[in-house]
């Protein structure tokens, strides 16, 4: 009887990414900045990143990956229900960079609205929109992460600037009757804590004419919060499902440090074949880098149908979250 009970639930339906053309090597920064590529190496894992051109803003990104989404879902634009942009790099203050994308994928019928919590933004998304979908407002969310983290990177900064990069990822999400064990995101968690605010925030606003803004991070502070928290928020999406690691086909983490990656995925005891890891070409890209490390393990066929996701975050907020998706 279980079994066979039908339930509504967001579905992904179609995935798309943008990057920068321009490939900035370790070697590279380097030449810029007191560093090194075994540095770099050693303590991220980065080997790469992408820095946008003048033209590729947050939503110029972020409309060439929902456009592929929609494009691999067979959506419609004008079908679309509602745009949410994960980002803390938009163009404007306002409007949002959601609206800028509606009008670029010709989406009229959709309403849309930015989300701001730093790298966790591409979970927190994914929570709104699985909430709108369950709920019954819309029929299908386009959800995006695009950042161009490049723009508020101060180059004065080596313990900084060599870890972040650009890029943009997109996930239609449509709600669908399934089965239990059918696909759809099974939860989302979200935290938070302002109390750790000060060890990773932007020191400015698109506001402010006097100072758009720099990254500013604590490193060791956000790293030693990142394994606790996030090992945290692994275990309480399993316990929620009754689930055990041993279920999870693939980890998809947020990229920020090949360390913190590789901690999360030993205490779920997981072999590094069931942990996406795009930090080395990518670098830590924010909000986007989940949808962009998710579309590389779909192209290397770990990603496939009927596989048991569990995705997590940690960023500026402190924010932090997890989402357990069945494709
Ligand atoms: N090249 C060479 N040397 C460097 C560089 C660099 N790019 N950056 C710092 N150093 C030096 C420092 O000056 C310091 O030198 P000293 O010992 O002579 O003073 C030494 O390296 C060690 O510096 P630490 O900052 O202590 O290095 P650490 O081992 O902590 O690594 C890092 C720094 C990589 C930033 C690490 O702390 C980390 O990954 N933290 C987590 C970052 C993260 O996860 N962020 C996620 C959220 S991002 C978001 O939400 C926007």
């Amino acid at each position: 009887m279980a079994e066979t009970q039908r339930l509504t639930r967001a579905v992904l339906t179609g995935l798309g990414t943008y990057l920068p053309a321009r490939v900035v090597t370790n070697a590279e920064m380097a030449k810029r900045i007191d560093t090194s590529d075994e540095w770099i190496v050693e303590r991220t894992g980065i080997r790469q990143r992408h820095f946008a051109a003048p033209h590729e803003t947050a939503a110029f990104m972020g409309a060439e990956a929902g456009r592929a989404a929609l494009t691999e879902a067979g959506l419609a634009p004008e079908a679309l229900g509602a745009i949410i942009v994960a980002t803390s790099t938009p163009d404007q203050a306002f409007p949002s960079t959601a609206v800028h994308i509606q009008a670029a994928l010709v989406a009229f019928n959709a309403f849309g609205f930015d989300l701001s919590a730093a790298c966790s933004g591409f979970v927190y998304a994914l929570s709104v929109a699985d909430a709108m979908l369950r709920a019954g407002q819309v029929k299908s969310v386009l959800v995006i992460g695009t950042e161009v983290y490049s723009r508020i990177l101060n180059f004065a900064d080596r313990g900084t600037c060599v870890l972040f990069g650009d890029g943009a990822g997109a996930v239609l999400l449509e709600a669908k009757e399934v089965p239990r064990t059918g696909p759809g995101l099974l939860s989302t968690h979200l935290h938070a804590d302002g109390r750790l605010a000060e060890i990773l925030y932007v020191d400015g606003a698109v506001g402010r004419k006097d100072h758009p803004g720099h990254l500013v991070m604590q490193g060791r502070e956000v790293f030693r919060h990142a394994v606790t928290l996030l090992a945290g928020a692994v275990n309480e999406a399993l316990a929620a499902n009754s689930l055990s690691p041993a279920d999870i086909d693939l980890l998809v983490p947020h990229q920020a440090n090949r360390r913190i990656i590789d901690g999360v995925g030993k205490k779920l005891g997981l072999p590094p074949e069931r942990v996406v890891v795009t930090v080395d070409r990518h670098a830590n890209t924010s909000a986007a880098s989940i949808p962009l490390a998710l579309a590389s393990a779909v192209a290397d066929g770990r990603a496939a149908p009927g596989k048991l996701l569990l995705l997590e975050a940690l960023g500026g907020g402190l924010t932090w979250g997890s989402a357990l998706l069945r494709l």
